[in-house]
């Protein structure tokens, strides 16, 4: 009898972590404990846990007479709506969440049992880094959970919840995972914090500038969204979650649906205004052929000239990307092309179709976007596209000009089903702009008048169409039925690209 109560006592100490005080501290701030966090992620009563008494083995500065059960970081396994996930949450409250060499091997341990049993694996860091007493022993730790990220890249889905700081070498374990969610004002990710920027750049900044949520879901890109408060980012993490597979040889998860296949949207015949120049909502579109008008976006604060996320259709995960002509007309840029190119290289890794909407009028012009690179990086959303051997469905609503009509999950890019609606205009470039280089140096007048002879013989979707490089015209009422169907025809499409150890996507 005794041995049990010692089991309880133990499992008593080490679930408090480090201490009412220190637990006091963490809601202060706003935050959920690792304990807390992890029972609102996971099913009710569904977390089992691994190494609750693990404890450290250093020796240096004392440390031998601090040794909490647990060592900072909660592990183990649980399902989300009834699916299981691996997870790790570190504990803020011992020893500041501070990585040492028996925590990284807490966390190396659940990813390997993640990588072969096939189960997705989800991270909450809220940690001060490297253990400072460990020194060398905590880099390694961090070095193995790296290999581990790299390794299970492309085989279970990983996401990073950042939930406090995040800071050093740190930040580069959730770097390389598939999706990084930050909560708004109480976490941050650096490579160097703000007295390192003084010091060297004489910038002075705060953290919260630096590396806050706004910061990495606006201008770095680093996260995928930032949420409120941690109860909502769990809340959203479980949503995310249903639309993944749990590996890359598992189809995604089919939802019972309660949504018309057939259903018809009127309203899409009047979508594109019939001023070519007019902009209108792309996001529209989206959410009236999803299943339940339901759209899980990535990346919604940042590039907002192209929209990525994830729908269902006829209960199934589909990957979209699609033009905003709302912003920068729709053009493709350098932000643009990176954000959507690393949302289809994830999808095409775990076998989730890729639904693609163009209006695009083309590249983004300037110095700006030349220096910065965009041939290199127009090209990955190029690369990525035909890489892709996942169903690939693709319609034009408007605008599918030059280069970016080709990078567009084009036919050429080997797309499955290529539709335009009858608003389409898939053309070598705008009808001015042709009008002009092909009759240059004539009149105003002229060349007005060839404009329009241009726009009648090549701003529609039937050149195209007569060569095959589209597959149909449809109504944009019939929208939802026609790429419903045209996914369920591709349900066992098999292709295979020629042997080799890896590509050499353009970086
Ligand atoms: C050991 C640490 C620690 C660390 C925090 N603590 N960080 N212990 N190693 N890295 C402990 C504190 O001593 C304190 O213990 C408790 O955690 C809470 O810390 P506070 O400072 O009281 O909390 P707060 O004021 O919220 O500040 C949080 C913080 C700060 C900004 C993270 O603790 C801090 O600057 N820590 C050091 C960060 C750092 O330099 N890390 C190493 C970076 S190098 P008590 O007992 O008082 O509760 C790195 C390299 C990784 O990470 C490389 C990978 C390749």
């Amino acid at each position: 009898m005794d041995i049990l109560q010692e089991l309880e006592d133990r499992r008593a100490d080490a679930r408090l972590g480090g201490g009412e005080k220190r637990i006091a501290a963490q809601h202060s701030k706003g935050k959920l404990t690792a304990r807390e966090r992890i029972d609102l992620l996971l099913d009710e009563g569904s977390f089992e846990e691994f190494d609750m008494f693990v404890a450290h083995r250093c020796t240096d500065f004392g440390m031998e007479q601090d040794r909490p059960a647990g060592d900072g970081v909660v592990t183990g396994w649980g399902t989300i709506n009834g699916r299981m996930v691996y997870v790790f949450s570190q504990d803020f409250t011992v020893m500041g969440g501070s990585v040492s060499e028996t925590h990284g091997k807490k966390i190396c341990k659940i990813m390997d049992l993640a990588m072969q049993n096939g189960a997705p694996v989800i991270g909450i860091n809220d940690s001060g880094g490297a253990r400072i007493q460990e020194g060398v022993a905590s880099l390694a730790a961090y070095g193995d959970v790296f290999q581990r990220n790299i390794t299970a890249s492309g085989v279970v889905p990983q996401i990073s919840l950042i939930m406090g700081p995040c800071a050093g070498g740190a930040v580069y374990s959730p770097a390389m995972t598939d999706f990084i969610f930050m909560v708004k004002e109480s976490s941050y990710m650096f490579v160097t914090g703000p007295d390192v920027a003084k010091t060297v750049t004489n910038e002075i900044v705060t953290a919260e500038e630096l590396g806050g949520a706004t910061t990495h879901t606006r201008k770095s890109s680093v996260a995928d969204g930032a949420f409120e408060n941690d109860v909502e980012a769990l809340a959203e993490t479980r949503r995310l979650f249903d639309f993944l597979p749990l590996n890359n040889r598992e189809q995604p998860p089919v939802r019972p649906f309660f949504d018309d296949v057939n259903r018809i949207e009127e309203s899409l015949d009047t979508l594109v205004p019939a001023n070519p120049n007019t902009p209108y909502d792309m996001k529209e579109l989206i959410l009236k052929i999803a299943d339940e008008g339901d759209f899980y976006e990535i990346q919604a604060e940042f590039a907002k000239n192209i929209l990525t996320g994830f729908i269902r259709l006829e209960g199934s995960t589909v990957g979209v990307v699609a033009n905003q002509p709302m912003v920068l007309a729709g053009c493709l840029d350098i932000d643009s092309s990176r954000k959507a190119a690393r949302f289809v290289r994830f999808c095409d890794a775990f076998e989730i179709p890729v639904l693609t909407l163009v209006d695009v009028p083309g590249f983004l012009p300037g110095t700006s976007q030349e220096y910065g690179g965009v041939i290199k990086h127009g090209a990955k959303l190029l690369y990525a596209y035909g890489e892709a051997t996942v169903p690939k469905v693709t319609v034009i609503t408007r605008k599918a000009y030059g280069g970016a009509y080709v990078v567009m999950a084009s036919k050429h890019l080997q797309a499955d089903f290529n539709y335009a609606w009858p608003t389409s205009e898939i053309a070598v470039m705008g009808a001015k702009g042709a009008t002009e280089i092909i009759h240059r140096g004539k009149s105003a007048e002229e060349i007005a008048a060839r404009t329009a002879e241009y726009e009648a013989r090549f701003a529609n979707p039937f050149v195209a169409a007569e060569k095959g490089f589209i597959d149909e015209v449809i109504m944009p009422h019939s929208t939802r039925k026609r790429i419903c169907r045209a996914f369920a025809s591709l349900r066992s499409k098999k292709t295979q690209m020629p042997w080799k150890k890896h590509d050499n996507i353009p970086l």
